[in-house]
């Protein structure tokens, strides 16, 4: 079966790797994370800020840049709470809670039933968000989380809306591995079409450095979500009369209509492992573009879908404010 292969694969690339120290030190638990504080040893002093080590250093980013990396820490908070939610049944707050800023904890945030398998992936997804969130923050200065909506309920509302139906009984993100692959696949690939979204606008060395990273990170997240769906694509997502490509049709639909750009977003279906331009490139988005999807509202004024309350940064208040206005 393909999926023991896949597995069979992550397994030598994991043991392979595990002398090497950056991913050594991606497999400790959160709670090691948090006390030893996951920092890399620094490449040394730094006479330009252009990182030059293969590891990223942090140098504080001045200047417009910081909008473009600021709002990326709306889509990291989303995605660190969602996967360390359902891995570990706790989030940010046990996990590094000086990654909060006195945010208020997320709606709905629980342990997914996983099979032994997605259930390491999804960990090392959740030590990879708070890397994420940690980068970003000591590379410009953010803002607390901001309230999420984790909740089964938000998750279904989307997918009815996808599906134009009303499912019965509700979907339910964390009832399987299955259902919680196709409910994640709503998630990285957003913040992937964000950072090349984000990158030509950048001019700092570090910045640009840092999105870069990022952005390889988050790629590599949505390609094991989208092979282990590709893998299901025929299946029915039980107890529905849908099909797993199907369901990621319609949600990579629902986020082309609500984004209101035409094609940035293609189902998993045969010849679509990935999603790329005519050039195999991948897409773009800006942040209203994000923000229409992410609130589920199609509208960057108006917030609610994962963010109740709106996202935080300049970018995200200044739609905010045209609300109020
Ligand atoms: C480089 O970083 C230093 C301090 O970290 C800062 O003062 C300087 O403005 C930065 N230079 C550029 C080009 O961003
Ligand atoms: C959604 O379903 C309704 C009736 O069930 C139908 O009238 C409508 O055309 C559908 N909308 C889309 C976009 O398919
Ligand atoms: C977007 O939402 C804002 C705030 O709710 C509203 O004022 C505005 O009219 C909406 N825009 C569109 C195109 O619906």
């Amino acid at each position: 079966m393909a999926m023991s292969k896949l597995y069979l694969c992550l397994q030598a690339v994991l043991l392979l790797s595990l002398d090497a120290s950056p991913l050594a030190q991606a497999l400790l638990t959160v709670r090691d994370l948090h006390h030893h504080g996951y920092h890399h040893s620094p490449t040394g002093p730094s006479t330009s800020n252009l990182s030059t080590g293969p590891s990223y250093t942090p140098v504080p980013v001045k200047g417009k840049d910081v909008d473009w990396l600021e709002f990326p820490i709306n889509l990291e908070y989303l995605e660190a709470e969602f996967f360390l939610w359902s891995a570990f049944g706790y989030g940010l707050d046990k996990a590094a809670p000086e990654l909060v800023s006195g945010g208020p904890p997320p709606i709905g945030g629980q342990k997914a039933n996983l099979d032994p398998f997605l259930l390491e992936v999804i960990k090392e997804f959740a030590y990879q968000e708070v890397g994420h969130l940690r980068a970003l923050k000591k590379t410009v200065p953010g803002f607390p989380r901001p309230q999420l909506d984790l909740s089964a309920s938000n998750f279904a509302k989307v997918v009815n809306v996808a599906l134009n139906t009303t499912l019965s009984p509700p979907f339910n993100p964390y009832a399987s591995s299955l259902n919680y692959l196709l409910a994640s696949y709503l998630i990285p690939y957003v913040g992937l079409t964000g950072y090349v979204g984000a990158n030509p606008h950048l001019r700092n060395p570090t910045a640009k450095r840092l999105v870069a990273g990022l952005l390889g990170v988050e790629s590599g997240q949505d390609a094991v979500i989208r092979a282990l769906l590709f893998e299901q694509k025929g299946d029915l997502v039980v107890p529905y009369p849908y099909t797993v490509s199907e369901f990621t049709l319609r949600l990579s639909n629902l986020r082309n209509t609500l984004g209101h750009t035409g094609i940035a977003d293609e189902g998993v279906i045969p010849r679509y492992i990935l999603a790329g331009d005519r050039y195999f490139v991948a897409y773009a988005r800006t942040p209203a573009q994000i923000l229409r999807i992410v609130y589920s509202s199609g509208n960057e004024s108006s917030p609610g879908g994962f963010y109740p309350h709106g996202a935080d940064g300049r970018f995200a208040r200044h739609y905010l404010s045209k609300a109020r206005n």
